[in-house]
């Protein structure tokens, strides 16, 4: 089979500018409720995202990471390792974008904006509320670096397990939080013949500017 062949028609009712948030984190909010209520099972995720990061010699690179929280000051936060290569290329250049994919929608969100830490805080606090089992994977694990093998991973976990064995796992120094504040959001709806909506937000001042784009 051509992949190319693998088209779907889109359902969804339009996006018209009138019936759009003011502000684009709540008309955020609405579609990822939407896509939580519409999600597709154990192994879907709806607060999955791609992160999109770019290094100093302007090679870009993307992974996806979840999205844990809209922060009370509107910023898209996430969790990780800080020895990473994405917080390599966070360090320096903050410019990042998000991407969500919600097929069974027929929507994708784009974000873009800049990136810095969370503080010491607001990571332990989130730290302390993963499983145990996740909690030791941070201390086991040297995300994005060489590991010699399966084994070794495994034998890096046992000992992490053996360590903290009827104690409280602290938090890695090298684990923690990136807080993005959004600059700019594209809102996209599949729509039939592919006339599809794209709106987008652009920071205006202290408001936000909407438009729409070529599909
Ligand atoms: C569904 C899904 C969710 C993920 N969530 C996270 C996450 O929240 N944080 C994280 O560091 N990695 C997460 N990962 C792993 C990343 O995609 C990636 O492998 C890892 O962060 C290393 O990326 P880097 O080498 O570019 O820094 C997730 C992967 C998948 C498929």
């Amino acid at each position: 089979m051509q992949l190319g062949d693998l088209r779907s028609e889109y359902h969804q009712d339009g996006l018209l500018e009138e019936n759009m948030a003011a502000n684009p984190v709540d008309e955020f909010k609405g579609w990822l409720s939407l896509a939580i209520e519409n999600a597709l099972g154990d192994w879907y995720e709806p607060t999955a995202m791609t992160l999109a990061t770019v290094d100093s010699s302007g090679r870009p690179a993307a992974r996806i990471v979840l999205l844990k929280e809209v922060d009370g000051e509107n910023r898209f936060v996430f969790f990780t390792s800080y020895a990473s290569d994405k917080s390599a290329e966070l360090a320096t250049n903050p410019h990042a974008t998000l991407a969500f994919y919600w097929g069974q929608l027929g929507r994708q969100v784009r974000i873009d904006g800049t990136v810095e830490k969370t503080d010491r805080e607001t990571s332990a606090k989130y730290f302390a509320t993963r499983p145990r089992s996740s909690q030791l994977g941070a201390v086991a694990s040297d995300q994005s670096h060489v590991v010699a093998g399966r084994e070794a991973l495994e034998a890096a976990m046992a000992a992490a397990e053996a360590k903290y064995e009827g104690q409280e796992v602290p938090v890695p120094d090298d684990w923690g939080g990136y807080q993005l504040t959004p600059t700019r959001f594209e809102f996209w709806q599949g729509r039939m013949n592919r006339l599809h909506d794209r709106i987008v937000y652009q920071r205006e001042g202290e408001g936000w500017k909407i438009s729409r784009l070529g599909p």
